[in-house]
């Protein structure tokens, strides 16, 4: 194994050491390159470039590995549920039954929403966008709770595992809120409920009648939020990530990464999957159309919930979920032709030249929405529920940043195409 390595340019060598990781990362740090070279390097969208050091979220792309704190997420999602994964991942070890206890009442007693900040709702008009509801409150988290939310790293770091256990558990109630207030329904209190089981309430009770969820909902709720709390440097957590680089308090860094997310080419893909499988099914399609339609190699056309920019094989969590599609809904007691019409288009797509040159095969969003949708959750809502599992990764990775002594604002560079130097010219003179 090397333990430097050079880069020549313009004729000349430049050694820079190469770095390892604990599970063989390899990458040649070449934080001085421009400094030596007057270069700097090109990478599009940074597929290449690792722009921090990180031990939260093990995953290698190639051979379709995730693991969270060491853990492989298939054990975590068979033995452990959201709330203990989201501890894990945010403190680095499963908790202790004490721990647990101080985690777990932490979130209980900051769990409700005050009166002041669901006025905020009011706002809002009720067929707003989830997300963008969802972004706007987790912002006002900031204005609400000032004291607590500093934009001064050693502070907010004192506070923090008030600031963590706050955004875990009011995110998951404001999402539960959105939902309401896009149907006209009063909101609810949280209630002493797992979180789980809270949400469900909060979501589905009524005023006057307690909704009281069957173990397997609850725990296919679980499984669900777990196999999102973390993935890596993705595009919400980098944007979380590179907001607190600049020294914003947490509650600031979530509402930009919930932005991020709302995109279809990230989060949002979950909701445009199940409008393909639903405009497939309302036609009474086989899907050719969309497949045909994604290997046009226009970005408005992909074929959602399949390929990813790290993995080159079976995500996991695609895997996982898959399977649980299956056990979900038979426990249920219910069917669904949309999980046959992603079966046949999961099967099409992977006999596909296409795909199959270019490595694409299903991420977590491809079955995630047939989950979703099995709990009563409408397909507006699913992003939002990524948000809600996602809260905990993002939380980490703020954490990393901010308790970073030689953290450095993340700012990249950028290769200028512009107009070069030219003098202005008043507006008569102009044609
Ligand atoms: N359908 C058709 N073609 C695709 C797709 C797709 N879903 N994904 C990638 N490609 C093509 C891409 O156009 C490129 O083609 P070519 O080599 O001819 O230029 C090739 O496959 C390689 O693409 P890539 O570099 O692997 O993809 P990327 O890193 O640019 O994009 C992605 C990754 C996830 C944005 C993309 O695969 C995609 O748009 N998928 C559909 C949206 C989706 O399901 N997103 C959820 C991702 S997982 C959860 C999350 O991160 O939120």
């Amino acid at each position: 194994m090397p333990n430097d390595a050079s880069i020549k340019i313009d004729g000349k060598e430049f050694p820079y050491p190469v770095m390892i990781g604990s599970e063989g990362e390899k990458a040649v740090d070449v934080r001085n390159l421009r400094k030596d070279t007057g270069y700097i390097f090109y990478d599009q969208g940074y597929g290449n470039t690792g722009s921090c050091e990180s031990q939260v979220t093990f995953l290698d792309g190639d051979n379709g590995i995730l693991r969270h704190r060491g853990y492989p997420i298939e054990q975590l999602a068979e033995h452990s549920n959201f709330i203990e994964t989201a501890y894990l991942v945010i403190y680095g070890e499963l908790p202790t039954a004490k721990q647990w206890k101080t985690f777990s009442d932490l979130l209980r007693a900051n769990s409700a929403i005050e009166t002041q900040m669901q006025r905020v709702f009011e706002g809002f008009p009720k067929d707003a966008p989830p997300m963008a509801m969802l972004s706007s409150i987790v912002g006002s988290l900031a204005a609400h709770y000032h004291q607590l939310a500093t934009n001064n790293f050693e502070k907010d770091l004192q506070q923090f595992d008030l600031a963590a256990a706050m955004a875990i558990s009011k995110i998951r109630t404001i999402g539960a809120m959105i939902y309401r207030h896009s149907r006209g329904l009063p909101f609810l209190h949280p209630k002493d409920l797992p979180f789980c089981d809270n949400l469900l309430h909060l979501m589905f009770s009524e005023p006057y009648q307690d909704y009281v969820a069957i173990p397997e909902v609850t725990k296919a709720l679980n499984l669900i939020l777990l196999m999102h709390t973390d993935h890596e440097q993705n595009c919400s957590t980098s944007t979380v990530r590179m907001v607190g680089s600049s020294g914003a308090n947490l509650f600031t860094s979530l509402s930009a990464g919930i932005n991020a997310l709302s995109g279809p080419l990230h989060g949002g893909a979950n909701t445009a999957v199940m409008n393909m499988l639903q405009s497939i099914h309302d036609e009474h399609d086989d899907g050719t159309r969309f497949i045909e339609a994604a290997k046009g190699g226009s970005k408005s056309n992909r074929l959602m919930g399949f390929g990813h920019a790290v993995y080159r094989n079976f995500d996991p969590r695609a895997r996982v979920i898959g399977q649980a599609c299956d056990v979900v809904l038979k426990k249920l007691g219910k069917s669904d032709p949309l999980l046959d019409i992603a079966h046949n288009l999961e099967q099409a797509a992977l006999k596909d030249d296409y795909f199959i040159s270019r490595k694409l095969y299903p991420n977590v969003d491809f079955y995630s929405g047939i989950i979703f949708r099995a709990l009563g959750i409408p397909t507006n809502m699913f992003t939002v529920m990524f948000a809600i599992g996602r809260t905990p990764g993002w939380i980490a990775n703020w954490k990393e940043v901010a308790s970073n002594p030689k953290g450095r604002i993340y700012r990249p560079r950028q290769v200028y195409t512009g107009v070069v130097k030219r003098d202005y010219v008043t507006i008569a003179k102009r044609s």
